[in-house]
């Protein structure tokens, strides 16, 4: 924060939710020059906002009122519904930003929701800790309504980089779920080392080590693989077909097995390799696997 920054209010902002991330919002907007007026459920969360120089809403309805753009960090889509839905009139006129964590279906419902209000609504997705609001390496995605965007971007950049995925509301969670997803398999797939070097001794932060070293090497292949998903190109130098993989996710099955460990996480590869196979696909490269993804065909 810059002694600039602080010198003339931007505007104001209602934050609802002061948990972990909600703070880490007011904080930053605060800190860059917004007014900022707080609730939570729990109102003795907004103690110290209050001596750092927001306002304190009693209502949601309140705080709706006085934010030119009003932030939801609530928990889920639920608790947000819960909350919206009263104060709709109060919301009117306002840039309504939702940046809980919801599904793509639930950010469309309550889009579809804030539509049938006349409310100008945008969905958030946060690709951040709280920690890293404001700060280098912090992204957050929005999708919705494009002149909301426009409207409040220079308040969203300063939490970190402001992307606009598309009008689909559903789009900015999309993303995040998908990243999350990519995040979570990686992070099992450390697990799953950990576990089986763990049992001749090797602890796990020596493993995690390797770990690192090896998928560092390996994650620019996620490039390849999305070439031949593109259908743009299959080099024959980094293609592995289902024949060669199935074996070999078989014996990290049985290793895993030989060393007391579950299997669990690596099953279902397992499985759809095996699916490939019996269809007569055992000559086709082993990532054939995200044609069996889709479960409405
Ligand atoms: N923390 C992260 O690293 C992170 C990263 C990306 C996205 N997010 C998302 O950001 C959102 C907030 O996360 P957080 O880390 O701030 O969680 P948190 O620290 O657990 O805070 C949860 C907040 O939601 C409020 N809340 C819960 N149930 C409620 C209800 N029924 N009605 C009204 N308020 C309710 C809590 O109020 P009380 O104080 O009254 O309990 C609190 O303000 C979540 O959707 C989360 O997925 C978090």
């Amino acid at each position: 924060m810059t002694a600039k920054e602080t010198a003339m209010s931007k505007g104001t902002i209602s934050i609802l939710g002061l948990g972990a991330m909600g703070s880490a919002i007011v904080d930053r907007l605060r800190e860059s020059g917004y007014d900022t007026v707080v609730w939570n459920r729990t109102a003795a969360k907004a103690e110290p906002h209050v001596k750092a120089g927001s306002e304190h809403a009693a209502t949601v309805a309140e705080a709706a009122r006085a934010g030119d753009i009003v932030i939801a960090v609530l928990l889920d889509h639920a608790s947000v519904r819960e909350h919206l839905e009263p104060v709709a009139t109060e919301l009117k006129g306002k840039v309504v930003v939702n940046l809980t964590t919801t599904t793509p279906n639930e950010s469309r419902a309550t889009a579809a929701w804030a539509a049938e209000h006349g409310l100008s609504y945008l969905d958030g997705a946060i690709m951040a800790t709280p920690p890293m609001i404001g700060r280098p390496g912090s992204s957050l995605l929005y999708s919705g309504d494009e002149n909301a965007f426009a409207i409040a971007k220079l308040a969203l950049e300063t939490l970190g980089t402001a992307d606009f995925e598309g009008a689909d509301a559903g789009l900015a969670s999309l993303k995040d779920m998908a990243l999350l997803s990519a995040m979570y398999q990686m992070f099992t797939g450390f697990l799953q080392a950990a576990a089986m070097m763990r049992t001749v001794g090797v602890a796990a932060g020596r493993t995690a080590e390797d770990v690192i070293a090896w998928l560092s090497e390996l994650i620019p292949h996620v490039g390849h693989f999305a070439a031949v998903i593109d259908g743009e190109d299959d080099d024959p130098a980094l293609r592995q077909d289902v024949a060669f993989t199935r074996p070999a996710i078989a014996s990290l099955i049985t290793a895993a097995r030989e060393q007391g460990v579950s299997s669990d996480f690596l099953e279902p590869l397992k499985k759809h390799l095996d699916e490939l196979a019996a269809t007569g696909r055992g000559d086709a490269n082993w990532i054939s696997v995200i044609d069996q993804f889709p479960i409405n065909e």
